[in-house]
């Protein structure tokens, strides 16, 4: 190799002399993770996009569960949500007998809700910046806590202000299958496998679909145990 060759980064220094094996070309496209996927039109599927972030994440998740602890909620018309829930941010997502709507303060505590961390914050702002919305500071976070068994009803998530916000989605623990459906709940759904780390973001046309989580399988997650906690980053308020 000639001595002023240019600094290249290191994974195109490699200069083989033989072809390159399948087997080789395969391992060498893994070591740049799967790809963002486009699952509608303004909708995107981010796998493994917090896994770097991970550890730094649930860091920064433990003194705002220790503050603000999962509970059920009840639904307007009075049962028990089978997800157990918390927020953190300036707004939290509510439900009881008045209805669905965001509220500064926790209702066990009386306090607002724990400030949303900064790592949550930079990785929403970069995960739709990858989805095509630029700019976007969520106020509200809202922190879903499945057990084996659990299922989320399909639903739309129609209580934030402006539409024109996209909502971040971050996987944490066991895997999960997200049904993503139409406008109208009776619309076909696609089923989106999420793992341990994926970030999905929709917005755009896409922004009140209706979606849901099947029951979540029995298993063990080597990070979390038995358990998966989704966080949706949302901006809620005007
Ligand atoms: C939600 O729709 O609020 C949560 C979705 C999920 O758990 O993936
Ligand atoms: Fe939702």
């Amino acid at each position: 190799m000639p001595a002023n060759r240019p600094n290249l980064p290191s994974a195109l220094q490699w200069c083989p002399s033989k072809p390159i094996p399948n087997s080789m070309i395969q391992s060498d496209l893994d070591l740049f993770g799967p790809q963002p996927q486009r699952l509608a039109s303004h909708t995107v599927l981010l796998p493994g996009f917090a896994l770097a972030e991970i550890e730094a994440l649930l860091d920064a998740l433990r003194p705002v569960l220790r503050a603000a602890p999962f509970r059920h909620m009840h639904t307007p018309g009075g049962l028990r949500m089978a997800v157990g829930l918390t927020n953190c941010g300036t707004l939290g997502w509510v439900s009881d007998e008045h209805g669905y709507r965001y509220s500064p303060s926790d209702p066990l505590s009386g306090k607002p809700w724990p400030a949303l961390p900064p790592v949550l914050l930079e990785l929403a702002a970069r995960a739709a910046a990858m989805a095509g919305f630029d700019g976007f500071v969520p106020d509200a976070c809202l922190v879903n806590h499945y057990l084996p068994g659990t299922r989320l009803s399909l639903h739309q998530d129609r209580d934030e202000q402006d539409f024109g916000q996209p909502i971040v989605s971050v996987s944490l623990g066991l895997p999960a299958v997200f049904l993503f459906g139409g406008l109208q709940r009776a619309d076909k759904t696609q089923r989106i496998p999420l793992n341990h780390g994926d970030v999905l973001v929709w917005g755009g046309e896409d922004r009140l679909r209706f979606h849901g989580v099947l029951p979540i399988k029995p298993g063990v997650h080597p990070r979390l145990g038995e358990r998966r906690i989704n966080l949706t980053l949302r901006k809620a308020g005007g």
